[in-house]
């Protein structure tokens, strides 16, 4: 993608990039997903879409991870790149659903994490994408993610998300079910809920 490519999920991202850093950064990765990191795999290649200040493609860097973080936020990715100078974080301007910078390469990830970005693409999108992020993963790596529940601030573009359906369509691109958990809101907000899933790559022959 190039610094001009425009995209409508990233809606109210740019103007907010800065009110939001300090609430992004108030948590952490291991706050987040404390009901999986036992399936966190061994340290190996990790690929964070839609790293938002890159919170947790640092602690992923720090536990061990080469760390790819795709960000299309010109704003946000500033952030995160003053605040987290891991040497081993790369960062990139790419985008769901086709993610081309990624796919025009030829790293495959151990690890792929999505906190808090799914609901942001529409249903279509979300069909293209799903097996396009299941490409990137290497045989038995794994797909951790995070999917808002509650009302869409004004100025951001957000969908419902139905879980049964998504873990179907993940399925169906060779993605393995290894959890389903639902948690409350890690900011505190009353009307926000959240699910997790993890999936792992199936070896198919
Ligand atoms: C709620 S923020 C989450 C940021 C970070 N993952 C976190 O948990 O703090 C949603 C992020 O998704 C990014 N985003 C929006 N549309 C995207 C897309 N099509 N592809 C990748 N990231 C996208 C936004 O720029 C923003 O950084």
């Amino acid at each position: 993608m190039n610094a001009d490519t425009k995209i409508a999920s990233n809606a109210g991202y740019a103007a907010e990039a800065d009110s939001l850093v300090a609430s992004y950064e108030s948590i952490t990765f291991e706050d987040i997903y404390a009901p999986i990191l036992n399936l966190l795999p061994q340290a190996g290649r990790a690929l964070d879409i839609g790293a938002g200040t890159g919170r947790d493609a640092a602690a992923l860097a720090k536990r061990g991870f080469l760390v790819h973080a795709a960000e299309p936020t010109a704003e946000l990715r500033a952030h995160a790149q003053r605040l987290h100078r891991e040497p081993t974080i790369t960062w990139t301007d790419d985008a769901l659903p086709d993610l081309p910078q990624l796919h025009a390469g030829t790293a495959r990830f151990d690890l792929i994490l999505m906190t808090a970005v799914w609901m942001h693409l529409d249903e279509e999108e979300r069909a293209r994408a799903l097996p396009r992020i299941a490409h990137l993963l290497t045989s038995s790596g794994r797909l951790f993610m995070t999917v808002r529940k509650g009302p869409v601030p004004p100025g951001r573009r957000m969908f419902p998300i139905p879980i049964e359906p998504l873990i179907a369509a993940a399925g169906e691109s060779g993605l393995a079910l290894l959890k389903n958990y639902e948690f409350s809101d890690r900011l505190g907000r009353q009307d926000v809920s959240w699910t997790m899933l993890a999936f792992e790559r199936e070896n198919r022959v």
